[in-house]
């Protein structure tokens, strides 16, 4: 297993679109764990390949306190969605940066597992909010562009700041 190197906003190749991915076989099983690994690393609830700059539908998902309820989805698509809910988002590729999002209170989504097995997931609360938020990234969207431009001038100021800080 591997730490993968994730993408920081406002880098370009954050906005590629995912590809499907066509067999779920051992290299794409790597991929998986590797994110998985670098997800409860950072340590963050959720991780799409998009951040680590593999451009293949793969996100891998664990909102529990116990770090023991590992999702992972591949080919997500959405069939429904409901409701609403506003909820204060992060991402580790805007680090240190939370905003509230208007997000669907429910989703169901249909994806493959690790097994290349098609399932359904129905999601509601605040994993439906990273089911949302990691498929966005997949389709190249952020969540930072759910706000006002004002606000993602200010963000990117932000990070340019801590990047010389870190640097
Ligand atoms: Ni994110």
């Amino acid at each position: 297993m591997a730490l993968l190197p994730i993408l920081r906003y406002p880098d370009e190749r954050l906005h590629c679109q995912a590809a499907p991915v066509e067999r779920v076989d051992e290299e794409v099983r790597k991929l998986a764990r590797d994110m998985a690994e670098t997800m409860y690393a950072a340590p963050g609830i959720g991780l799409a390949a998009t951040q680590v700059n593999v451009h293949r539908q793969v996100i891998v998902i664990d909102i529990s306190e116990e770090r023991n309820r590992l999702v992972t989805l591949i080919n997500p698509e959405l069939l429904a969605r409901e409701g609403e809910q506003v909820c204060e988002e992060g991402c580790l590729s805007v680090p240190g940066i939370y905003e509230k999002v208007s997000r669907a209170e429910r989703v169901t989504v249909r994806a493959l597992g690790l097994d290349g097995e098609p399932f359904t997931l129905q999601a509601e609360g605040l994993l439906a909010v990273c089911v949302q938020h990691e498929m966005d990234h997949l389709q190249g969207r952020i969540f930072v562009e759910y706000l006002s431009r004002l606000k993602q001038v200010r963000i990117r100021g932000r990070l340019a700041k801590q990047a010389r800080i870190t640097a």
